[in-house]
């Protein structure tokens, strides 16, 4: 393949944007590489009803860019007291793209998440009745698992019955980490979509904790071990449709994840389209570039490809910036461990 690549603006099919002086310093390396994002809905308090999801859309319209050209594609936060009828509205107004579970205490701000899987089946019923997507986080919280198996445990424990339980109902399940993942996934013949973060295809769990702790590269769930990271790849550069870009882009202040309890998450924003074109580059699948990061998630979620373009460059490695200052301090910006070729630029 060539040195220059030309592919539709993409799409972050699983994005945090946070509020107030995070969203408005990162929005921006959001909206420079990618057309549309899915907004996770885990604010503090959380975007629980169609009314939280328009005035948090509203803030994130208030703090673009000038001249961006942006779509936040909104989801709302379920809880065993979600409404049906309103999950029913907000998606019929167009308001809303999916609705996000989060397992209660899996992750940041996720305590108003679903205990009792049966409390929230009939807005899933609901969901699958209008054909309204369900965004996954897959993480059993039982103490007893071990953390690096809550994922595999979540898919027999919970997904799969989820599922079953629910015929019709899409599912995302996001940011794998397992080979167990993606050997679930592509075990399904429809209905099922995974996403992929650009971290999870680099790091594995030595670049957490060998030669100290690196709390930059602890998120949820956590990377697990090379041959995990090697399954995601391998499924990403597949080419199979069932697999798209979600970052995870998470930002954090630095002090709340250099801490003696740091937070979990990657802020990725800023490379995360560089890193993914330099692992298809490094597998030889740069042909499939296009389809996991422009198009197999449009074509998930039964919407148009997005209009415009990004040149990716190959050119020598490239430094990428420390951090993104924002109004309460640095957030570190991601390092991928290994020298990124691939420049990006929005075309005008
Ligand atoms: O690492 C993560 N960070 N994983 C999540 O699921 C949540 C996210 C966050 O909101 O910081
Ligand atoms: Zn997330």
């Amino acid at each position: 393949m060539s040195d220059i690549l030309t592919i539709p603006r993409p799409d972050d099919w699983h994005l945090h944007l946070r509020d107030g002086a995070m969203l408005q310093a990162v929005l921006p390396e959001t909206t420079r590489h990618f057309a549309r994002a899915i907004i996770m809905p885990n604010l503090v308090p959380p975007v629980v009803t169609g009314a939280h999801a328009a005035a948090y859309r509203e803030r994130i319209l208030a703090a673009m860019p000038e001249g961006a050209d942006f779509t936040p594609l909104m989801t709302l936060y379920l809880t065993e007291d979600t409404d049906p009828e309103d999950v029913a509205a907000a998606a019929a107004s167009g308001l809303v793209t999916a609705v996000k579970l989060y397992p209660a205490g899996a992750t940041t701000n996720s305590a108003s998440g679903v205990r009792d899987f049966d409390k929230v089946r009939p807005v899933l019923e609901k969901m699958a009745e209008i054909g309204l997507p369900l965004c996954v986080h897959g993480e059993v919280t039982d103490p007893e698992i071990d953390i690096f198996d809550r994922e595999a445990v979540f898919i027999e424990r919970v997904l799969d019955p989820v599922r079953q339980a629910t015929p019709g109902l899409k599912v995302i399940m996001e940011h794998v980490t397992t080979k167990d993942a993606v050997d679930y996934v592509t075990g399904v013949d429809a209905g099922l979509g995974a996403t992929i973060t650009a971290h999870h295809l680099v790091i594995n769990r030595n670049h957490i904790l060998v030669g100290g702790i690196h709390p930059h590269y602890y998120c949820l769930p956590v990377a697990k071990r090379e041959l995990h990271r090697k399954a995601l790849v391998a499924a990403a550069v597949s080419g199979d449709a069932r697999f798209f870009m979600g970052t995870d882009s998470a930002p954090h202040l630095d002090g709340a994840k250099e801490s003696a309890c740091g937070c979990a998450g990657c802020f990725t924003a800023t490379n995360a389209v560089a890193v993914v074109a330099e692992v298809f580059d490094s597998e030889g699948a740069l042909d499939k570039l296009e389809g996991f990061l422009c198009r197999n998630g449009a074509a998930f979620y039964g919407l148009a490809v997005n209009s415009g373009s990004l040149t990716l460059t190959r050119a020598a490695p490239q430094v990428f910036p420390e951090n993104v200052a924002t109004a309460d301090g640095p957030v570190t910006i991601f390092d991928p461990a290994r020298p990124i070729h691939w420049t990006v630029s929005p075309d005008t």
